[in-house]
């Protein structure tokens, strides 16, 4: 193991702050409930302001805020340009950005461009205007086949369950590649991409620092008749010319928005959420003449493991280097089984996992989970990849060492994904949007004075805030810790690995001399240096199994 990865150093001025940051997504329904309605809001985000800079992020991304009726926990947006009244206003949401800016944290709010929700007032006038109007054209409408229509236009199924077309009054069809009131929009339509591009400029106008675009790779299609059913779709490469994913068009659309981005001073940023099926195609999206960045997913469905480890992080250091564009290190969001839980579960359990090019769910039993060893390897992971070049994206409650909640019944679920049986996601992925644990006694653990919108269990005392900021130990301190030294580790974008003669141990150094050192194994590693953090309490000289240190440039 003596391959050097190089990646050239970029512009460290103000403008480059994405490459290497640190950035904490809120899912705001379950931060913090500043009015007491059970549901997280804007005014709770700015009552955590000092908690968010003594924790050490660069920024913040927010999952969205707008109205909605949250039949997709607030992806389905009725009005992209507003604060739903549940949660603020948008003078709260200029509050939290001043006070947010003020402690030197950026703001990424998130575009859901793909579809809007069924109570959108472009779909509403859609339905209310008929069959061959101008606002059903800002949407995807077919007729239906079979005696009198009846029958869908095709077969495609949604990514939620169940078929992809729903019938409206009249008669006619319409498109979702998600849930039934996520209606997908027509992006051939030259009103749609203005529309979008007025809203970009509507957040950047209030101070917004950047965005994560979501299902960036989906928004274009060809729907030109005859359309395929899924047997043959399926049987279409996703190359660029697919009818329905990540096609070549697509880029034409954040060309534009790369425009709108750049005319600010300093330019906006964006991140796709793009699940496509190469680096190469990945690649695309982050381009500086499109969003710039692009989320790489590979560890989410990743085992704990130093060979798929090493392959993951030289493969997306050296996308990075080629695209000119930073990586992005991503273990939890609010879409997957948390990584402390997946950890701790056997091997493929209880997680997505790629087989081939499916995604499928192995559903692990619950009562598998090895709750202590899932959290010491989670620890070590994160700490391993605060270590590297790029940027980070940590998910709420992370910092905390938090499980998935397992025990949500299925009359206080809320997933669509659940309801609908998805094969995405069978399990549905309100475990991970549980709200947080603030303090370990006291209503909804200190998330707000009357409930919570998803049931806490008895065992968030342990994980709550006050808990864990007086244990020196705590993953809170850890997470602290490790982020106010990154600021000094983080100075250029290269690594290179150093021979370790393990297979299950990974070591690499930065320019200034950092080095992280991981012990994916079971045995004990002896190592020489002064580790100034580590995963768990070490000796002097030895790595623990499956932990991480950080060892200080030597003076
Ligand atoms: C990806 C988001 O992360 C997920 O939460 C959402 O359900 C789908 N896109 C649809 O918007």
């Amino acid at each position: 193991m003596t391959d050097a990865i190089l990646t050239e150093s970029r512009t460290t001025d103000a403008a480059a702050w994405w490459r290497q940051a640190a950035v904490y997504q809120i899912y705001p329904r379950s931060f913090a409930d500043a009015n007491g309605d059970g549901i997280g809001d804007i005014p709770g985000i700015l009552s955590r302001v000092d908690y968010l800079a003594d924790l050490g992020i660069d920024a913040v991304w927010l999952s969205p805020f707008y109205p909605s009726a949250l039949a997709d926990g607030g992806y389905d947006v009725a009005d992209y340009r507003d604060v739903d009244p549940r949660l603020g206003t948008l003078t709260d949401f200029d509050a939290m950005v001043a006070a947010l800016h003020s402690r030197g944290i950026k703001v990424v709010v998130d575009i859901v461009p793909n579809h809007t929700s069924d109570l959108h007032a472009w779909f509403q006038e859609a339905l209310a205007a008929g069959r061959g109007s101008a606002a059903r054209e800002r949407y995807i409408f077919r007729d239906g086949t079979g005696p009198d229509g009846a029958e869908p236009p095709t077969d495609w199924q949604s990514t939620f369950g169940g078929g992809a077309w729903e019938r409206v009054e009249d008669g006619q069809w319409y498109f979702h590649h998600f849930a039934v009131e996520q209606p997908d929009l027509n992006w051939a339509n030259p009103e749609v991409r203005a529309d979008f591009l007025t809203t970009l400029r509507f957040w950047s106008d209030r101070g917004v620092d950047g965005f994560r675009i979501d299902v960036a790779h989906m928004l274009t299609k060809d729907l030109t008749e005859p359309l395929p059913q899924t047997a043959e779709l399926e049987a279409i490469p996703r190359d660029g010319n697919h009818p329905l994913f990540d096609r070549d068009d697509v880029h034409e659309v954040y060309a534009e928005w790369r425009r709108v981005f750049d005319s600010y001073d300093p330019p906006r940023t964006a991140v796709a959420e793009a699940w496509v099926e190469t680096p190469e195609r990945r690649a695309r999206y982050a381009s500086a003449e499109g969003l710039g960045q692009a989320f790489n997913f590979d560890l989410l469905v990743a085992d704990f493991d130093a060979t798929q480890f090493r392959t993951i992080i030289a493969d997306n250091l050296a996308q990075a280097e080629a695209t000119g564009s930073s990586t992005t290190w991503v273990l939890s969001n609010h879409d997957v089984t948390r990584h402390a839980t997946r950890y701790g579960l056997p091997a493929l359990n209880g997680r997505r996992v790629k087989q081939g090019t499916e995604w499928v769910q192995a559903g692990g039993p619950a009562e598998q989970l090895d709750r202590d060893g899932g959290l010491r390897r989670a620890r070590a992971a994160t700490l391993l990849l605060l270590g590297l070049p790029g940027s980070t994206y940590l998910y709420q409650g992370e910092e905390l060492g938090l499980h998935e909640v397992a025990a949500i019944g299925p009359d206080q679920r809320q997933d669509p994904a659940f309801f609908r049986g998805s094969e995405f996601d069978r399990l549905g992925r309100d475990g991970c949007r549980v709200p947080l644990p603030w303090t370990a006694a006291g209503s909804s653990f200190g998330f707000g004075a009357d409930g919570a919108h998803l049931p806490q269990p008895d065992w968030f005392a342990e994980y709550a805030v006050d808990a864990e900021a007086a244990d020196p130990e705590s993953t809170l301190n850890l997470y602290r810790q490790a982020l106010r030294l990154r600021h000094e580790l983080q100075t250029g974008e290269q690594m290179e690995w150093i021979e370790t003669g393990r297979d299950d141990v990974l070591r690499f150094a930065r320019p200034n001399g950092w080095q992280v050192l991981t012990n994916f194994g079971t045995a004990p590693y002896p190592f020489e240096g002064e580790a100034v953090l580590s995963s768990v309490p070490t000796s002097p000289g030895i790595l623990p199994a499956e932990s991480t240190v950080w060892l200080a440039p030597q003076s």
